[in-house]
């Protein structure tokens, strides 16, 4: 049977104690501690994927085991002597691919140092992220009544590797666009590129604070470690898709903004059903897009870098996005703050949403 390994690790102290209860109580310096001597090591093997084509594969989650602070503060050696010695672990499981999971495609350049070191091919599982988030993010907008042609759209994060794919391909389907991160001069250079393919009217800026109240749709992608998008920011109405893990918008906007849609990017069904034999925080049978795009790699047998750096191909997110259909690769509804979003919800915020477009006051919610 093909074979796939994937790397995971802890998001937040919740994802360490559900991983080690011993661990709940403890100091978060002595379990940072913890998890720096912690060698890598099979976490679960992963059984039961079958593809509408009646293919099955199996694979082998891989921790390498950093909170996602660890990630960007530790010595880049460290971390990626740990990323490489995982993707060994992969390579004598007879694993054909590795998908680096969370902040270990984030750390450094983006999964090519990590390539350099091993003799089977890395991905990150981008590419069926941006499909999936973008899936969600037309879904949710249709459900809430949200014509995304005419609205404001920001992408926060339009530097990196998924917030620069998902801005080019949302700049062929909308008029405007606002690409938020931290650096003027890169975000000046995803803009050129975009303008030299598309109409869409592109502005840059690195004022989170000032624009995010001003868009009525927003993609938010960023490797920060903490919340940025907190809930005196965001504007009556809007859609906000998080793919970032952690996530970007804080988790107060759950209770303090019932006029607001948040929901997380890229949470897929799985055909099979699959076994995990692993409680990574998700319904059973679903799973992260990125850990999507490893199995559909080993089901069609594509064992190649596919979505690897910062400069990702937008053909490539829709040809993960054929791979899916073709294997049973669903979204699997819309999940937020890890509940799954109910039709009162959607009812809800389109109400907000209609009704904001009648008040000159655009921030009228008041929590
Ligand atoms: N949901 C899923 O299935 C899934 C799958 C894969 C990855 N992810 C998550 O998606 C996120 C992005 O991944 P990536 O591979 O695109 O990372 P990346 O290439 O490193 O890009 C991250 C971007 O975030 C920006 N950024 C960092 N901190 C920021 C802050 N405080 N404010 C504004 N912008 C900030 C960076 O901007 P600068 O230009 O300033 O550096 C960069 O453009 C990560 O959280 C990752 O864990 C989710």
């Amino acid at each position: 049977m093909e074979r796939f390994a994937f790397l995971i690790h802890p998001l937040d102290m919740r994802d360490v104690v559900r991983w080690e209860p011993r661990a709940a109580g403890k100091r978060p310096e002595l379990v940072k501690k913890m998890l720096e001597w912690m060698p890598p090591h099979v976490t679960s093997h992963i059984t039961g994927i079958k593809s509408i084509t009646g293919k099955e594969i199996e694979g082998y989650f891989i921790a390498a085991a950093f909170l996602p602070e660890q990630f960007i503060s530790l010595p880049k050696e460290q971390v990626l002597d740990k990323i490489i010695k995982a993707g060994k672990i992969a390579e004598e499981l007879g694993a054909k691919i590795l998908g680096l999971g969370g902040f270990t495609s984030v750390v450094g350049d983006a999964g090519h140092a990590v390539a350099q070191n091993l003799k089977i091919p890395v991905t990150s599982g981008n590419s069926y992220t941006v499909a999936s988030a973008l899936e969600g993010t037309f879904f949710a907008a249709k459900k809430i009544g949200l014509d995304m042609s005419s609205s404001s759209i920001a992408v926060v994060g339009a530097t990196g590797a998924i917030g620069s794919v998902c801005a080019r391909i949302m700049a062929q389907k909308v008029h405007a666009m606002t690409l938020i991160g931290r650096n003027q001069a890169r975000l000046d250079k995803v803009a050129e590129l975009i303008r030299r393919k598309s109409s869409c009217n592109i502005t840059t800026t690195v004022d989170l604070r000032g624009a995010i109240p001003e868009a009525d749709v927003i993609i938010t992608a960023t490797s920060a470690p903490e919340e940025i998008i907190t809930s005196d920011m965001i504007k009556t109405g809007a859609l906000i898709c998080d793919v970032a893990l952690p996530h970007d918008v804080g988790r107060e906007v759950a209770q303090q903004r019932p006029d607001v849609l948040v929901f997380e990017g890229g949470v897929i069904r799985v055909p099979g059903p699959p076994d995990f034999n692993y409680d990574f925080g998700y319904p059973p049978g679903t799973s992260l897009a990125c850990m999507a795009e490893t199995m559909l790699l080993t089901l069609e047998e594509r064992y190649e870098p596919y979505s690897l750096g910062r400069r990702l191909k937008p053909e490539r997110v829709v040809e993960i996005k054929e791979m899916a259909d073709k294997h049973g690769f669903t979204l699997a509804g819309l999940r937020s703050f890890d509940q799954p979003v109910t039709s009162e919800q959607f009812d809800r915020v389109s109400r907000y949403a209609r009704n904001k477009k009648q008040s000159p006051d655009r921030l009228s919610f008041k929590p």
